[in-house]
């Protein structure tokens, strides 16, 4: 059976293997850094107006981060994302963070300018801005937290890959690719397995008859030999 070499069931595993391989190619786990690009506080909360205010910024479980520039209201501060502070926190794939933007307060509870759900999937092209009325309006940058092109689920046929959820859009398209390119080595491979089982099922289905045949034609031979008997008993 040279024909059926190509694909023994040894090489049809190995294929399968590869298929596990490639499926089980990691979404690649980018850091959701979140910095701070630019802010307006319109109130400063203080009672004396000639007092500055030290606004800090802080994510629940994070320590807090103090925006020592940010002094006078209505004025637009804007970042570059590489201060010393900077970034503000690091966001996970699928849960937002608690954070809050507060002033420090020294003989009361700290003022709070805003608290709120931070989130990967807020960030439009790594972009999100926060305003509340009368308080501060912020625009944070998280380039990896990207929302739109989002949760791939490749089915993989056998497998499903899961992907990194949030990416940028150039890294979203390299995945597309390779994505298509799992896609069709799935497929190729599947194929090839369900064609080397036919083959071997054919080559067994083959084998079962010769061996049937050849039982049978020994059964033939052997009922000759009794018939010869027979007749030679029938002779006396
Ligand atoms: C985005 O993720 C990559 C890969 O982990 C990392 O190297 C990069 O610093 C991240 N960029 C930001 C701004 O979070
Ligand atoms: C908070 O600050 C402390 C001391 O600077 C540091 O050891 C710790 O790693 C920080 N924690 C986080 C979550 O950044
Ligand atoms: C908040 O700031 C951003 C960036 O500076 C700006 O584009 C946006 O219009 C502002 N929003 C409001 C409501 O002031």
């Amino acid at each position: 059976m040279r024909w059926l070499a190509p694909i023994s069931p040894r090489r049809g595993c190995l294929l399968f293997a590869l298929l596990v391989a490639l499926c089980s190619i990691p979404g690649s786990s980018s850091s959701r850094l979140v910095t701070l690009d630019s802010i307006v506080i319109f109130t400063t909360h203080e009672w004396i107006p000639i007092s500055k205010p030290s606004v800090y910024f802080r994510c629940n479980s994070d320590n807090k981060t103090d925006l020592l520039d940010v002094k006078e209201a209505n004025s637009l501060y804007t970042f570059k994302g590489e201060e010393s502070w900077q970034p503000l926190t690091e966001l996970p794939e699928k849960k937002c963070k608690r954070c809050g933007l507060y002033e420090k307060d020294t003989f009361k509870p700290d003022d709070v300018f805003d608290e709120w759900e931070l989130c990967s999937s807020d960030f439009k092209d790594g972009k999100y801005t926060r305003f509340k009325e009368g308080q501060f309006n912020a625009t944070f940058l998280c380039p990896n937290c990207t929302a739109s092109a989002g949760t791939a689920d490749v089915p993989c046929l056998f497998l499903s890959c899961q992907s990194g959820a949030h990416e940028s859009s150039a890294e979203v398209e390299t995945k597309k690719a390779s994505v298509a390119v799992i896609i069709i080595v799935s497929v190729l491979v599947s194929v090839l397995v369900i064609i080397a089982m036919f083959l071997g099922y054919k080559y067994w289905q083959k084998r079962k008859r010769e061996r049937d045949q050849a039982r049978f034609l020994k059964l033939f031979e052997e009922g000759d030999d009794i018939e010869d008997e027979l007749g030679l008993s029938n002779e006396f």
